[in-house]
């Protein structure tokens, strides 16, 4: 069963740790990028199974200001991974379905979240779509590593 919980120090020793592989790094880059590349409008996350950090995410508040096709008021979600001993366990999914209700609780103002993922990155777009996310079926091409899928899930 995981859990979604607010960065805090005492998570900060096991983030540090994560990983994913080298071919998966242009999607997301190191904990330590994310870390340091992170303003304070994107509120750190934690993906828990038990007391172990399993993956990262962020909650970027204010996502609508970097990108035009985010609607005004409309979170976004960055930096999302899963630590690669982890993958294909099935908690990206269901890390993906709980973001719903816990955005509802934590960021209850909101009422839709906005991602971009690299369109080389099948595993990742199947693992939003099949938790709830849609594909607004345009493309972002600002990305570094080349034209992405924008998505959309509605959370109010
Ligand atoms: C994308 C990611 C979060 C998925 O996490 P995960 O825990 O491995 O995913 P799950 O086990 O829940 O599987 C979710 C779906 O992803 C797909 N998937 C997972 N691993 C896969 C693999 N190795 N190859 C192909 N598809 C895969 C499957 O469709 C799976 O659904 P299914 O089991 O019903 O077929 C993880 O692979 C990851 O962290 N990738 C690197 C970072 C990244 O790309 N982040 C996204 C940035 S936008």
């Amino acid at each position: 069963m995981i859990k979604i919980e607010k960065f805090s120090e005492e998570y900060a020793e096991q983030a540090l740790a994560l990983k994913v592989s080298d071919e998966q790094l242009k999607f997301v880059g190191t904990v330590q990028e994310i870390f340091e590349n992170m303003p304070e409008t994107g509120h750190k996350h934690v993906v828990l199974v038990g007391d172990e950090v399993v993956g990262l995410f962020a909650i970027d508040t204010v996502y609508s200001e970097n990108y035009d096709f985010c609607s005004k008021g409309a979170l976004g979600l960055r930096a999302f991974f899963i630590d690669s001993r982890h993958q294909g366990k099935g908690y990206g999914k269901s890390s993906v379905a709980a973001l719903k209700p816990y955005l509802q609780q934590a960021y209850s103002q909101y009422s839709k979240i906005y991602l971009t993922v690299n369109c080389k990155n099948p595993s990742a777009y199947r693992c939003y779509l099949k938790s709830g996310f849609t594909d607004i079926d345009d493309l972002y091409l600002g990305g570094a590593a080349g034209p992405q899928y924008i998505m959309l899930m509605e959370t109010a």
